[in-house]
């Protein structure tokens, strides 16, 4: 089709591919993504948020040199935002111009509704034709109501989209998909079916600390490994809302730019908004809970250097 890096070949280059676009993938989510391109089949993410389910996206089309066309979904979300929209004011500028240049009543509407007047939306941006296949991101479609899920569907069966007043859309090559939920509610089965599905859940350890590595190249080793001990440690308790990827990733961040070089008690309290979002989490950790914490991964992490 062009001389875009064309798919991978096998699960470990769609590995090392998002690896290069800064992803750490593990090997499932890595051979969910390289059956999905196989199969041309559409992704569907779920997972909390922050675990690195819109980065894939991202990621995927670097990788591929590939245009990202990108659908947020919200409540009310229609076909209006997601499709297609006519341009209702040049429509009427149109009729207005007619009108003073004596055009007759059929003569102004034959050329009211052709594509000068059409406004393309994600998913018919994504089906028009291009140079390479885009990625189209359909995200946190939790956020959208089930009746935009239905119309979705019938796209994602057929990869057209009809426009009752002009013709049928219909992709000559079918995008690359990928589908968000941070799970909210539960997506309709008809959906999913369509779809690869991939739990996206919290990274291990030794992956977290590859991501903290990458995205916060400047910290010191000693305390990447303190971060994801103790965001480790975090998770384990039973708080409101869980940090994810972002919050550690943003932690790292926080406490390179207080010079801080290992973790402590005073720091730990003065910064922990940046992992934790809800007061009741907060006061919970903060103080005497924060340090029980350090105190067990600081055992936890002298250990391991030893080894
Ligand atoms: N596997 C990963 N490798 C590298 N960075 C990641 C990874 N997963 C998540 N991130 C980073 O973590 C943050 C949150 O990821 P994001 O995709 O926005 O989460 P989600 O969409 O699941 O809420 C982003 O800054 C992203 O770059
Ligand atoms: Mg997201």
């Amino acid at each position: 089709m062009t001389s875009a890096p064309g798919r991978p070949h096998s699960i470990d280059e769609t590995r090392e591919r998002l690896l290069a676009q800064d992803y750490v993938a593990d090997r499932r989510l890595a051979t969910a993504v390289f059956l999905a391109l196989s199969l041309e089949r559409p992704l569907f993410l779920e997972g909390e948020p922050g675990t690195g389910k819109t980065e894939v996206a991202k990621a995927l089309s670097r990788a591929l040199s590939a245009e990202l066309i990108r659908l947020q979904c919200h409540e009310g979300l229609d076909v209006n935002l997601a499709a297609y929209e006519w341009n209702y004011a040049r429509q009427i500028l149109e009729i207005r111009l007619g009108e003073a240049a004596h055009e007759s009543r059929e003569q102004i509407a034959a050329g009211l509704f052709s594509e000068r007047f059409l406004i393309a939306r994600p998913l018919l941006r994504a089906l028009l034709p291009q140079p390479v296949r885009p990625v189209l991101l359909i995200d946190e479609l939790d956020r959208a109501d089930e009746p935009f899920e239905a119309y979705l569907l019938e796209v994602l069966a057929e990869f057209q989209i009809t426009i009752p007043e002009l013709t049928t859309i219909r992709a000559q090559f079918a995008p690359i998909v990928i589908i968000t939920s941070n799970r909210t509610r539960e997506i309709h089965d008809a959906v999913k079916r369509r779809c690869i599905y991939h739990w996206v859940d919290y990274p291990d350890a030794a992956r977290e600390l590859e991501i903290i590595r990458r995205r916060v190249p400047h910290a010191q080793e000693s305390l990447a490994r303190q971060i994801v001990a103790f965001v480790r440690e975090l998770r384990g308790l039973d708080l409101y809302k869980l940090p994810g990827l972002s919050e550690t990733i943003e932690w790292g961040r926080a406490l390179l730019a207080l010079d801080r070089t290992a973790l402590d008690p005073q720091t730990i309290d003065d910064t922990l908004g940046v992992l934790l979002k809800y007061q009741d989490d907060l006061a919970r950790v903060r103080g005497s809970e924060a340090a029980r914490l350090l105190d067990s991964i600081g055992h936890a992490t002298a250990a391991a250097e030893r080894d």
